[in-house]
């Protein structure tokens, strides 16, 4: 058996879709087991650049099954235009799955997160993650079994309105969304079944089985910046939760981080720079968001939160990402401990204030002139470039197993 975790280590975005569409070329099996169409994982080979917000990087490739495990929220419409651009870039059509226990993001969820200014305060994609994951809390959802049952659709449908109803909102038209439900399930029921013994079904047979996170570590609802985090499990926590397999299963947790750092849509970010050095990170990085085209926010690599999110995953080895980004400036900083008040600070803080007001201390590195984008061994890379991944592996305590150069495949250094 061989479960290997790909794992955002900062705020999400950190080019999880890259590599889970590298490392896929040796799967049998890639499972998204949190979030929904929040995610933006993009994929860029022979066919073209595609955003994935549901189907897992690997499930494009052929041989290759996609599995998109219960701990996801699922929203049908969304995926139906994801499936329409995959087949309009000519790519051949994916495999996948669609657990039966997945949730199912309504029409209504968009709506009622917009409604309650909630998407507002904490930046969300506004995909209706929150409310889907409610109404699951609530005993209201719906689920992909549950399509096969029109009355149960019909009258959880009612009881939502109900429950939600609110006098600001157009009210929903719940015999059309049941009608649309209806359709979607008619094309695909037969994508629709019990992917937690698939997955392990695939272990048992000694497959290989990637699982692929999405958002990042700091973005998860427990260990993340609380209340402006994902709502759901982004952790490798997240895939007994979210897959039902145990975490004893995943041998291999690959924490992927940029070689800086970057937030998008509202929170904490202690080492955010407003100023020339996040615009250069940002233009230089192409850091818009994938879902929503928004701009992100950018500063400097934060080992407080990478030593958080190491204790946290018990990442087993580390993929630093977008390492060329950093070509060109004079001096690199790392953000070592946190000013807090008066205090020295190691550790990640969970109290929002604190967080909110932690000033960064940095250390200083020397910097690389040249263009990395060519390199394609460590050797071809800078020394300066070599030190810092060093940097990172000893302040971590973890090797660096995979440094990308650029967003193409082949801008990948293995170690
Ligand atoms: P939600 O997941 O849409 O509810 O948004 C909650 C927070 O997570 C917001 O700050 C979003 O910007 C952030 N977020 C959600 N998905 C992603 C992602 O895939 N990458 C980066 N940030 C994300």
């Amino acid at each position: 058996m061989s479960g290997i975790a790909i794992i955002g280590a900062q705020w999400g975005d950190e080019g999880k879709g890259k590599l889970s569409h590298l490392l896929s070329e040796r799967a049998d099996l890639v499972v998204r087991f949190n979030g929904g169409p929040n995610a933006g994982h993009t994929v860029v080979d022979s066919f073209g650049e595609i955003h994935l917000h549901h189907l897992p990087a690997g499930a494009l490739r052929e041989g290759c099954l996609g599995i998109l495990a219960h701990g996801m929220v699922i929203d049908p419409w969304v995926l139906r235009e994801e499936l329409q651009e995959i087949e309009r870039q000519g790519r051949p059509i994916p495999q996948f799955l669609i657990s039966e226990r997945a949730h199912v993001i309504l029409p209504y969820h968009k709506e009622m997160e917009l409604g309650s200014g909630i998407a507002k305060a904490i930046g969300t994609t506004r995909r209706g993650i929150g409310p889907a994951y409610a109404d699951r809390a609530l005993r209201l959802g719906i689920r992909f079994a549950d399509l096969a049952d029109q009355d149960i659709v019909r009258d959880r449908l009612a009881h939502m309105e109900a429950a939600h109803r609110n006098p600001v909102r157009p009210p929903m038209d719940p015999e059309r969304v049941a009608q649309e439900l209806f359709e979607f399930y008619a094309v695909f029921k037969e994508q629709i079944g019990d992917s937690q013994g698939t997955v392990v079904q695939a272990l048992d047979a000694g497959r290989t089985v990637l699982f692929e996170g999405a958002q990042g570590t700091l973005l998860d609802i427990d260990f993340g910046t609380y209340p402006y985090v994902t709502s759901s499990h982004t952790t490798v926590h997240g895939i007994p939760w979210g897959v039902g397999v145990p975490t004893a299963r995943v041998e291999r947790v690959i924490g992927v981080l940029k070689a800086y750092t970057t937030r998008v849509g509202e929170g904490p970010f202690p080492s955010e720079d407003v100023g020339r050095l996040g615009e250069l990170l940002r233009e230089r990085g192409g850091e818009y968001g994938a879902t929503t085209g928004r701009p992100r926010r950018c500063g400097w690599l934060d080992l407080v939160a990478l030593r958080y999110a190491q204790r946290v995953n018990g990442f087993t080895e580390l993929a630093v990402t977008k390492l060329d980004v950093l070509s060109g400036l004079p001096e690199i900083l790392v953000c070592t401990a946190y000013r807090i008040g008066s205090e020295r600070r190691e550790e990640f803080p969970a109290l929002l204030s604190e967080v909110s007001t932690a000033r960064p201390i940095y250390e200083r590195l020397p910097g690389w002139r040249e263009e990395i984008r060519g390199a394609r061994t460590e050797e071809e890379l800078p020394e300066e470039a070599r030190a810092y991944i060093r940097y990172i592996e000893d302040a971590l305590g973890i090797p660096v197993r995979i440094v990308g150069v650029g967003p193409k495949p082949e801008e990948t250094i293995f170690r």
